[in-house]
């Protein structure tokens, strides 16, 4: 099997650097997103193909500007800077950055003053998407403009001589219209990469690690009846069989009948040897009056490992603990050098206890969810499964604002397995990334039949997305959200009206907590 083509894509704290990495991935191409604390050994080391530089919110000419060792540019690898990347490599060759009085955000329009391979196929006056508030003053003689904005600022610039390449705009997001294209001719035509980034590679490559690495021994799978532990299961399993048992934890904050769920489609179906625990009066005991998001989630993380402790308990002789941990959270959970801030408590990252004997096994650390569906198509997972909506670890936990009670959680369940029944008789499951009901923590008027209500308010949520980074609401039938509505308040007592939510994220986040 050829050498995988590796990218890594250096973090200087830019929203869109995760976008970077799934735009390459999307060319079958592998990439990693590292901080700029890596050194030219560890490139060397790990057989990178090319560097892109991210950009982000700092100016080089900060006193606490995040730095990356100019060896980089000495190492004969292509590299491709964009904003803050671009203005760091030409600052590092000698060139001058400055503050502009007037910055250039959003559209612009892009003409050539050179041809370059890395705008084939790109039209002259395409649109692009800049955002930077400091502009390049002066060039370093190594290096020429191939591409100016409308305002005349340099858009992009070569190296004369090394495979070197900045852009003054960002390739990777929508709004720049051949952005693709300008990736492509970066990864094809000047690094000449290989597609090898397959759903088989990763098959083959994991199955052979989790064999070495696993030996004789037993691992212990948390699995939650979502895609990733599911998939994850069952690649583990036909690498070494019965030597893994799956284990479910209800933690009484799940979807309506969803521990039998579980075990049908994991047991009965798919013939994993499943155990399954119900924790759900501890969880909810610990959450006794806890209104608090953050307080919330790490009972609920806590609990988890408690729990998982007992469990392994009787699992003496398991070595290894396998999670299905994706590569959005580790990312997330992770501090960028103090720029990125971590987002949220992610359960199943870095909180396991240090006492815990078990190695850990997370074949999904290196994935985005789209991966990991296409590596479950190629493992004939059925697609019903394959298609299940992203559902939170802290479950209904972080659905109910305020605090969670048997009641409220009884509430949830049946309103939100009305909104999935829709959805699915709508022929609108698939349609969106993630659908859900809210429990909210206020009362509201309302009336029926002849009787005055004071009641609870559910508010449902759908949104369209590729990763759940950013997503748009979905714009559902009216039909559909009336139905869905009338049967909730017809259907579950103690819930007199039904709202929709239309906040994209950003600025808002898909759960509510
Ligand atoms: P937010 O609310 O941050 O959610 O926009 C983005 C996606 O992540 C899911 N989510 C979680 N998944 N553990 C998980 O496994 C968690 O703690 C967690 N919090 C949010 C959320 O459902 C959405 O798909």
């Amino acid at each position: 099997m050829s050498e995988l083509s590796k990218i890594w894509i250096v973090d200087f704290g830019s929203q869109y650097t995760q976008l970077i990495a799934r735009r390459v991935r999307e060319f079958s191409v592998y990439s990693e997103v590292v901080l700029p604390s890596i050194t030219a050994d560890d490139i060397l080391k790990n057989k990178v193909s090319a560097l892109i530089l991210s950009g982000g919110p700092s100016s080089v000419n900060d006193a606490d500007a995040p730095q990356i060792t100019t060896k980089i540019y000495n190492l004969g690898l292509p590299i491709l800077g964009i904003c803050y990347g671009l203005q760091y490599t030409i600052q590092s060759f000698g060139g001058k950055v400055q503050s502009s009085d007037g910055r250039e955000y959003g559209r612009s329009k892009i003409h050539y003053t050179k041809k370059h391979p890395l705008f084939k196929n790109v039209a002259e006056n395409s649109t692009v998407w800049m955002s930077h508030g400091d502009h390049i003053e002066t060039i370093p003689a190594d290096f020429d403009i191939i591409a100016l904005s409308e305002k005349n600022v340099p858009a992009a610039l070569a190296h004369k001589t090394k495979p070197i390449f900045g852009l003054q705009f960002h390739p990777e997001v929508v709004h720049s219209e051949k952005g693709k294209e300008i990736l492509n001719n970066f990864l094809f035509e000047i690094c000449h990469l290989e597609k090898n980034w397959t759903a088989e590679h990763f098959i083959n490559e994991e199955t052979r690690k989790i064999r070495e690495m696993v030996g004789d021994n037993k691992v212990l799978m948390g699995v939650s009846g979502g895609v990733d532990s599911t998939v994850m299961a069952v690649l583990i399993f036909r690498a070494i069989g019965r030597q893994c048992t799956p284990v479910f934890i209800n933690n009484g904050l799940l979807r309506l009948n969803e521990q039998t769920k579980v075990m049908k489609m994991l047991q009965n179906d798919m013939g994993l040897p499943l155990e399954t625990y119900d924790y759900s009066k501890t969880f909810l005991k610990a959450l006794e009056g806890i209104e608090e998001p953050e307080q919330k989630r790490k009972i609920i993380g806590r609990e988890f490992i408690k729990a998982f402790e007992e469990i392994t308990e009787k699992h003496q002789d398991y070595k290894f603990l396998a999670q299905g941990t994706l590569y959005p959270d580790v990312i997330e959970s992770r501090s960028v050098k103090g720029k990125s801030q971590v987002i949220k408590s992610h359960h199943n990252v870095g909180g396991l206890p240090e006492t815990m004997k078990m190695e850990l096994i997370e074949p999904f650390d290196s994935l985005f969810k789209d991966e990991v569906r296409n590596i479950g198509e190629k493992l004939e997972i059925p697609k019903d499964i394959i298609q299940r909506h992203p559902f939170p670890g802290p479950g209904l936990g972080v659905r109910i604002l305020g605090e969670i009670t048997p009641e409220k959680i009884a509430m949830l369940q049946k309103a939100d397995d009305i909104f999935i029944q829709e959805l699915h008789n709508y022929d609108y499951y698939n349609k969106v990334w993630q659908a859900f009901a809210v429990f909210l923590p206020v009362k509201t008027v309302g009336v029926m039949g002849d009787q005055r209500t004071y009641e609870n308010v559910i508010a449902l949520r759908s949104v369209n997305s590729m990763d759940g980074m950013t997503a748009d609401w979905s714009h559902l039938p009216h039909e559909l959200l009336s139905k869905a509505a009338n049967r909730i308040v017809n259907e579950v007592r103690g819930i007199n009206r039904v709202v929709y939510d239309i906040t994209s994220k950003p600025p808002g986040t898909i759960e509510w907590e």
